[in-house]
Order: structure tokens, then C-alpha cells, then sequence
């Protein structure tokens, strides 16, 4: 049947359009598959265990740093959590400034705020202590501070002529993996649009995963933070641009926060999960530095910026239906996977692909419903998705190599799903009520 002249013309268009943007989009893959080859990328110092804070402070000592300027947010200062390390500086005679006015997914504000003191107090070196947002506060204040220029500079793809000071951090979430990756992420005030710093000068000189800075982070945020860790590995896996390098980080990470993020989550004080876990995120940092994300990144850091969804439990919204579309172009890396990372059923060996990666697929799935991590984005509204849908796909076509490209009806059909979902959760606690 021939269709109307309008439709076959929208058609048409749409068709031409997702092609141009195929194009594009492989061709950025193929410029960043070589930018990770060809830019090396240090890695920090890693020490792990309870001890890990205080060899940390002795390696910066033995630096000759001796004014430390810390950066972190209110909530871990008010829980005593710096003090580990003040402590110590304190009993090996090194001054330090404490600057806790980092907010979740920090603004340029907070940044320049922490670059004037860190100037006042004329400090010579960075202790980062705290999640993802801090750490990625106290990356763009360094990096700032090093080439004496204003964090809007830094945004974009190699924008520093010089080191950064010297920076160490201590992560207190097993997330973002921010502490091993070249990337700082800063929310734009004016845009609400979230702006990215790429350079390998930003890596810290050092890492402590130390488990008793994380015991007491409240279950919601482990769930949300260990979802991210599985979000970075999957994607990492998953990307065009994986190697045998990031497939070790990747599957290692995987086989950690399936074992291990249940643990941490039902007992916080499980020192032997949170060590896991944050060696697991900083693996998930490693894997994706090279290999990138993909969709389930580059929606849910649109759903963090409208609805103002925390980064973790956003990517846990958002992955199953990445994995379900990715599902037909990915199943043998998913069952090989699924394989490396010891979650194939026993006696089940003998799987096809299709198989082993639905298994996978469906662990994941319950794994997300078993930490009870809330599916619903308040103010969800389909007015926003066609700017949603742009901003996604343009990340994805800027920064990553994903398995399968998706159009931009595609993109809106999962975010209607998301709505739905969230309709219905809603519904069913107002029946509970
Ligand atoms: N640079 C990167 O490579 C990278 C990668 C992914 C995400 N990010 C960014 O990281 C940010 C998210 O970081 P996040 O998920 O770690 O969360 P977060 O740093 O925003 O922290 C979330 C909340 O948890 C609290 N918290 C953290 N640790 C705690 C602890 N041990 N005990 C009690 N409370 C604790 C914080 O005070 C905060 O209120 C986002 O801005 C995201 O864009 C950066
Ligand atoms: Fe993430």
C-alpha cells in the first residue's frame, strides 16, 4: 500500500537523519578508540584496607605537601568521617583547611567556592573525601588551581596546559570509580546541563579503599552506588571499544557486585563486602575509562538533571531496558560475560548464547528488585522527552562506542516505559495507602 506523500517524506527524513547520525556517531567511536590508545592514562597509587588512609597521608608527607587542603561535603563532615585523616595529619604535625561545601553533582559555584579557599589558606596539595561529587569537586578545583584558569576553561577534551597540584582521594562510596578515571563531571547552574572535563592530568596521584569509611553509608546509598559500579562494568563490556584490558576490569567488577553488593547492602558493617565493593567500583573506573558508557549513562544522566534523580538509582531505572534493546546485538558478549563471571547456573554449562545472556539479563534484573531501589522518576512528563532523547543521543555520539545505536523514537519509547512504570508504581502505593 502507498503510504500518504507527508508520512513516506517523514519517513524518509527520519531514516536520513538516523543514518547521518550513525555515520557521526561511528566515526567519533573510531577517533575516541584511538584517542585511548594513543593517550596514556596513569593509574594512582592504590592502597586498600583499614590501614589504606593512613599510608595515603604518609605517601603525601613523603611529598613534601604540608599545608593539605580537604575537600568533602557537610553531611560526611557532620558524621565524623574526615577525621580519620585530620586525625592523623594531626599526630604527624601537618596543617590542613577542611572545605565541606560540595553538594551532590557539584556546581561550577561550589567548585570556584573551594578554589578561593584553597587559595586563601595557601594550600599545596588536595585530600578528597567523599563520593563521586566530591571527589569530581576536588578534580576541577586541582586542575583549576594547577593551570591557574577558571573551571569553565577546563570543560571538553584536553583543555589544560599543565598537572594539576597534587591530589589523593579517598572515596566513601563504591560508585562512581572516580578516583581511578580521567573525567569530572560539573552541573551547569544556567543550563541544568551536566558539563564534562576529559584529561589524564586529572587522575589523582593516589586512592585509599579503606571499608571503615564506608560502613556507615545508609543502605539506599549502597544500593544506588553499587548499581552504578554493575552500570560502568556492563557498558564497559559491552562498548564497541572494549579490550582485553577493560574486559578483565569489567568482568572482575561484575563478579564482585553480584557476590557482593547484596552483602553490603543487608550489613553495612560487612567490612569484607565494602572492601569488595569499592575495589569493584574502582575496577568499573579503570574498565570505563578506556571503553566508555553508553545509553544507560546518557539517559540517566538527562533523568539526574530534570527530575533530579541521584546518579546510581538512575542508571538502575534506566539499565534493564538498555540490556533488553542491547540484548539481540550483544548476546554472545553477554553470555561470554555471564560466563567469566561466574553466573552461569550449574549444570547449565551446556547454555546457547541466547540462554546465558537472558539469564544474565534477568540476574540483573533481580538483583536491582532485591535492594528495593525505587523505579519511579517523580515529575516524569512526556513534554520533556524529545529534548531528553537529543541530549542522550548526542552524549552517545560525542563520547561513546555502543553496541547498538538507537533513533531517537527509540530512545522516547524506553523513556515512555519509564513513565509507565512510574505511573504504576504509583498507583499501587496509593492502593497500599
Ligand atoms: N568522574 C567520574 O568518573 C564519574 C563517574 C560517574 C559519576 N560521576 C559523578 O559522581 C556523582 C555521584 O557520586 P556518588 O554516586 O558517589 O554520590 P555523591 O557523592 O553525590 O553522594 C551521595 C550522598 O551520599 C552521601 N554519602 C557519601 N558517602 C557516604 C558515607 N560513607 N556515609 C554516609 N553518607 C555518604 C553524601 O553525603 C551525599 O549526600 C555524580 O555527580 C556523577 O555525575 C563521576
Ligand atoms: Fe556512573
Amino acid at each position: 500500500m502507498n503510504q500518504p506523500r507527508s508520512l513516506s517524506k517523514l519517513i524518509s527524513t527520519n531514516t536520513l537523519q538516523h543514518a547521518g547520525y550513525l555515520a557521526v556517531a561511528k566515526t567519533r567511536a573510531k577517533a575516541l578508540k584511538a584517542f585511548s590508545y594513543v593517550v596514556p592514562v596513569r593509574r594512582p597509587m592504590l592502597f586498600v584496607g583499614e590501614e589504606s588512609c593512613d599510608e595515603l597521608c604518609d605517601m603525601l608527607i613523603n611529598e613534601n605537601n604540608s599545608n593539605v587542603f580537604i575537600v568533602t561535603d557537610a553531611v560526611l563532615n557532620s558524621l565524623g568521617i574526615p577525621a580519620k585523616v585530620t586525625n592523623y595529619l594531626d599526630s604527624k604535625g601537618i596543617s590542613y583547611h577542611v572545605y565541606d561545601g560540595v553538594t551532590p553533582d557539584p556546581t561550577f559555584t561550589v567548585v570556584e567556592n573551594g578554589i578561593d579557599q584553597y587559595a586563601e589558606e595557601k594550600c599545596d596539595s588536595i585530600v578528597a573525601i567523599g563520593g563521586g561529587s566530591v571527589i569530581d569537586a576536588a578534580k576541577m578545583i586541582a586542575m583549576s588551581q594547577g593551570n591557574q584558569c577558571q573551571p569553565q576553561q577546563l570543560i571538553g577534551i584536553l583543555k589544560a596546559r599543565k598537572p594539576s597540584v597534587p591530589l589523593y582521594c579517598i572515596p566513601t562510596t563504591a560508585g562512581t570509580g572516580s578516583e581511578a578515571t580521567l573525567g569530572a563531571v560539573v552541573s551547569d547552574e544556567k543550563t541544568h546541563q551536566k558539563a564534562l572535563s576529559i584529561d589524564p592530568r586529572m587522575v589523582p596521584l593516589a586512592a585509599a579503599i579503606d571499608p571503615t569509611i564506608m560502613k556507615g553509608m545508609p543502605a539506599h546509598i549502597t544500593a544506588d552506588t553499587g548499581v552504578d559500579v554493575l552500570t560502568h562494568a556492563l557498558e564497559a563490556w559491552m562498548s564497541a571499544n572494549a579490550n582485553v584490558e577493560t574486559d578483565y576490569y569489567a568482568a572482575s567488577a561484575v563478579k564482585a557486585v553480584m557476590k557482593y553488593l547484596p552483602l553490603a547492602y543487608q550489613d553495612g558493617a560487612n567490612l569484607k563486602a565494602r572492601e569488595e565493593m569499592g575495589i569493584a567500583a574502582h575496577y568499573g573506573g579503570i574498565a570505563f575509562n578506556k571503553a566508555g558508557l553508553g545509553y544507560v549513562h546518557a539517559i540517566a544522566h538527562q533523568l539526574g538533571a530534570y527530575y533530579g534523580i541521584p546518579h546510581g538509582r538512575a542508571n538502575a531505572i534506566v539499565l534493564p531496558y538498555i540490556l533488553d534493546v542491547n540484548r539481540q546485538g550483544s548476546k554472545k558478549r553477554l553470555a561470554a560475560l555471564a560466563k567469566r563471571a561466574g553466573m552461569v547456573k550449574v549444570g547449565k554449562a551446556s547454555s546457547s548464547d541466547d540462554e546465558v545472556a537472558d539469564q544474565l539479563i534477568a540476574d540483573v534484573r533481580e538483583l536491582i528488585a532485591t535492594l528495593n531501589i525505587d523505579p519511579t522518576v517523580k515529575g516524569i512528563q512526556s513534554s520533556d522527552f524529545d529534548s531528553i532523547a537529543k541530549a542522550a543521543a548526542k552524549e552517545v555520539s560525542d563520547t561513546y562506542a555502543v553496541p547498538t545505536y538507537l533513533s531517537s523514537s527509540e530512545i522516547k519509547e524506553i523513556l515512555l516505559k519509564i513513565e509507565q512504570a512510574s505511573a504504576n508504581t504509583h498507583e499501587n502505593s496509593a492502593e497500599v495507602a
